[in-house]
């Protein structure tokens, strides 16, 4: 891991001169009232270490009758020199061979020179960061696409889900009715039958009452017909057996009544409207119960993309405990960049950035005054367990700081002791 060894700035921005050789690990705290300097020193790294880029619009310090110098050594032998009218580059490798930029490219991630740019994007791009630093960007993205598809397919089922049980219950239901529609033409046969029966038995009947007409007529005649008694008194004997056996058999007929049937008919469309209604009421019950079981095994799907999912950040290797990816918003401690202290900012941006690039074991950070003595503290010995350097500002002149910037200088060595503040001497950097 590559860290800055020492820094030489001269006239550039606000500074006149700057010596400083950083702890290797934790924190070197370049303090100082406001407009010192402070934040110059943090600008002249990054432009000798980051390119034209990092460039300050006014880097020349005003009143200065030479241009900046600025020389940077590096832990892997490496020396950067920014000089002469143009403040060209200047890069020596550890065998004094001459590179450039690229060189310096290859080990320097741009956000560990410029932390505010990481701090300042939006929630999915920080996000995104994390994901690609531990691997897991491309896989997460796809179940994140995945789940938001079935969610939209659940969302709509639901809706279609609830309709369609409010429709079936809606719907009226009647007891006692039969379970398919009654036909109408089996009831008029049948009836056809009945009808037709009864004109059987009405053709008997007919017969009947001739042969009686036939009877009384031969009577009459008889009075009149004396002469030929005998005879017709025999047909009458033969026509009196004919007579009592159809008269006997008449007399067993019965007919059958069609008011049953007649009523049916008459009941049998309401009856049919209520059967069609229970039979719509039926089938509405089984399709809403259809978006129901899809409703419920969307939710299961989506369970299980969840569960890979939070699987997939547990198992992965997270620069700081406690982050992670909700949304696609990066979290910390489950609570979104907002929510977070500006403390808490700092060290999850240092965090992630300290991942970007494995090689470059530094970073600068502006502005720590926003962390108290307690957190600080803390966080340098984070850094030092991470074995990550850090040169950061604070507008303090207390004895945290490794050294006091004044009108552009580094103030001597004798610190004010107004503040009583616990000090981690690890943090002391050495001074040239
Ligand atoms: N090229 C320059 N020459 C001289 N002064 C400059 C130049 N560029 C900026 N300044 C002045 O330097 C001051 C800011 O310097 P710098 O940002 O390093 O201070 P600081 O110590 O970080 O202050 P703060 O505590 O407010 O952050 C401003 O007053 C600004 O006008
Ligand atoms: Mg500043």
């Amino acid at each position: 891991m590559i860290k800055i060894n020492s820094l030489e700035l001269d006239d550039v921005k606000r500074i006149r001169a700057v010596k400083l050789a950083p702890a290797a690990n934790g924190l070197t705290i370049v303090g100082g009232k406001n407009n010192q300097g402070k934040t110059s020193v943090l600008d002249a790294i990054a432009w000798a270490l980051g390119g034209e880029k990092f460039r300050p619009s006014d880097a020349v310090r005003n009143g200065s009758a030479v241009p900046p110098h600025l020389k940077v050594k590096l832990s892997n032998g490496i020396v950067v020199e920014r000089c002469g009218k143009n403040s060209d580059l200047k890069v020596t490798d550890a065998s004094g061979k001459r590179a450039g930029q690229q060189l310096l490219n290859a080990f320097i991630s741009s956000f560990a020179l410029d932390l505010p740019k990481f701090m300042e994007s939006s929630s999915k791009e920080k996000a995104n960061v994390l994901l690609q630093i531990i691997g897991v960007g491309d896989k997460l993205y796809e179940l994140d696409n995945e789940e938001n598809k079935l969610y939209n397919r659940r969302l709509e089922i639901g809706r279609i889900a609830e309709q369609k049980a409010k429709y079936a219950a809606e719907l009226p239901e009647y007891e006692g009715i039969p379970k398919e529609p009654v036909s109408v033409s089996e009831l008029i046969s049948q009836q056809q039958e009945i009808l037709a029966r009864n004109g059987e038995n009405q053709r008997k009947r007919d017969r009947a009452e001739q042969l009686r007409a036939t009877y009384s007529n031969i009577t009459s005649r008889i009075e009149i017909l004396r002469s030929q008694l005998a005879e017709l008194e025999k047909q009458q004997s033969d026509i009196a057996e004919d007579l009592r056996i159809a008269e006997l058999s008449a007399a067993e007929l019965y007919d059958e009544s069609t008011d049953e049937l007649e009523s049916n008919i008459r009941n049998i469309e309401a009856v049919n409207i209520k059967i069609r209604s229970n039979l719509d009421k039926e089938k509405a019950e089984i399709e809403a119960k259809h978006y129901k079981d899809e409703y419920d095994s969307l939710t299961s799907e989506i369970e299980d993309i969840r569960t890979t999912r939070r699987k997939l950040l547990d198992n992965a290797e997270l620069p700081l405990p406690g982050l992670s990816v909700e949304n696609g918003e990066l979290t910390y401690k489950g609570q979104k960049w907002d929510y977070m202290s500006g403390s808490e900012q700092l060290r999850v941006a240092a965090a992630i950035v300290r991942k970007l690039n494995p090689e470059c074991g530094f970073v600068l950070m502006d502005k720590l005054e926003q962390m108290d003595i307690d957190t600080l503290n803390e966080f340098g010995e984070w850094l030092e367990a991470e074995g990550l350097q850090a040169i950061a500002t604070r507008v303090y002149t207390g004895s945290e700081c490794s050294i006091i910037i004044e009108d552009g200088y580094v103030k001597s060595e004798e610190q004010p002791v107004s503040e009583t503040i616990t000090t981690n001497k690890t943090w002391k950097a050495g001074m040239f």
